[in-house]
């Protein structure tokens, strides 16, 4: 009998036996060094958003190697304009309904807006809430070589740290706009040079957003540590998207490096126009949906002659 065994990264193995190919998520946590063998192995890495508990036990169960509560959760859940208004206790909230789900993804969570950018001492606090609250496993900050320092600070007190660099949200009011970075050379070589000190800084992992892929391939064959794309091609050695962007769960963004892989709010929106039409016309709840009493009861409450 042949038997074909494929590892697609710690997560996901497939087997084919006897005809029949199967599909096995493995319950083994993953790890910074499980994400490091990854990009050793050019086992490509898959991310995605959550923000809750049910989304994080379904991209769980999918079978992702790591789960992002990115502060994107300002834009697509709390409806803000960008991710500037996100608190320290918003991200709690939502940290922690996503770790009580999560038992072998490795779950990262944003530091919101200026939450690091003040002393040493109140950096690691608002980390420690995260971590110590959230049960979050690791955080991640927006920022090259100028927030080098402070990293490096949080990884000599344990805590990994993934690093955010390119098109970096928090600070679109000075890029000017949700822009592609990095397209003129001293851009270019400026991202190089901060994904290189992110590296030496400690972080276990990079996202690149909205790069050219030609310079996401230059800065992934740059560092040891695996970097993390969004809208930075193909060339990055693991892909992050935005939970509610790619299947469009309400969100009305598409920018072009978003592939939509199915559409909840569409099911969402048909799904409960059935429910109020058949609420409107008495067909729900129907018999099924409904409780009755035993005969005994009935004779209690209503009496012999009463049935
Ligand atoms: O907040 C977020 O979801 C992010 C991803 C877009 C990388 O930072």
């Amino acid at each position: 009998m042949n038997v074909y065994m494929m590892s697609f990264g710690p997560a996901i193995k497939m087997k084919f036996a006897k005809g029949v190919l199967k599909m096995t998520v493995s319950s083994k946590p993953v790890t910074t060094s499980s994400l490091l063998k990854m990009k050793e192995k050019k086992e490509p890495i898959a991310v995605i958003t959550a923000y809750d508990y049910p989304t994080a036990m379904l991209v769980e169960k999918a079978g992702v190697e790591m789960i992002l509560v990115g502060d994107s959760l300002g834009m697509v859940v709390l409806g803000y304009e960008s991710t500037i208004p996100v608190t320290l206790n918003d991200m709690l909230h939502h940290t922690k309904a996503v770790t009580r789900a999560a038992k072998r993804a490795f779950v990262v969570v944003d530091m919101p807006f200026l939450t690091y950018h003040g002393n040493l001492d109140s950096t690691l606090r608002n980390a420690a809430i995260l971590m110590q609250e959230g049960l979050a496993k690791a955080v991640k900050m927006e920022g090259g070589s100028e927030i080098a320092e402070t990293i490096s600070k949080l990884v000599q007190a344990g805590i990994p740290v993934m690093g955010h660099i390119g098109l970096t949200p928090q600070a679109v009011h000075r890029l000017g706009g949700y822009k592609v970075q990095g397209r003129e050379p001293a851009e270019a070589r400026k991202l190089v040079h901060d994904a290189i000190a992110l590296e030496q800084a400690g972080v276990f992992a990079i996202v690149l957003e909205c790069v050219p892929a030609d310079l996401a391939k230059k800065i992934s064959e740059n560092v040891s540590v695996p970097t993390i794309g969004i809208g930075a091609g193909v060339h990055c050695d693991g892909q992050v998207l935005v939970f509610h962007d790619m299947l469009q769960y309400g969100s009305t963004l598409s920018p072009k490096f978003v592939k939509v892989y199915g559409n909840a709010g569409n099911e969402i929106v048909n799904g409960v126009s059935k429910y109020i039409k058949e609420v409107k016309n008495g067909s729900f709840p129907a018999l099924e949906h409904s409780y009755t009493f035993h005969t005994d009861k009935i004779q209690q409450l209503y009496g012999e002659g009463n049935k």
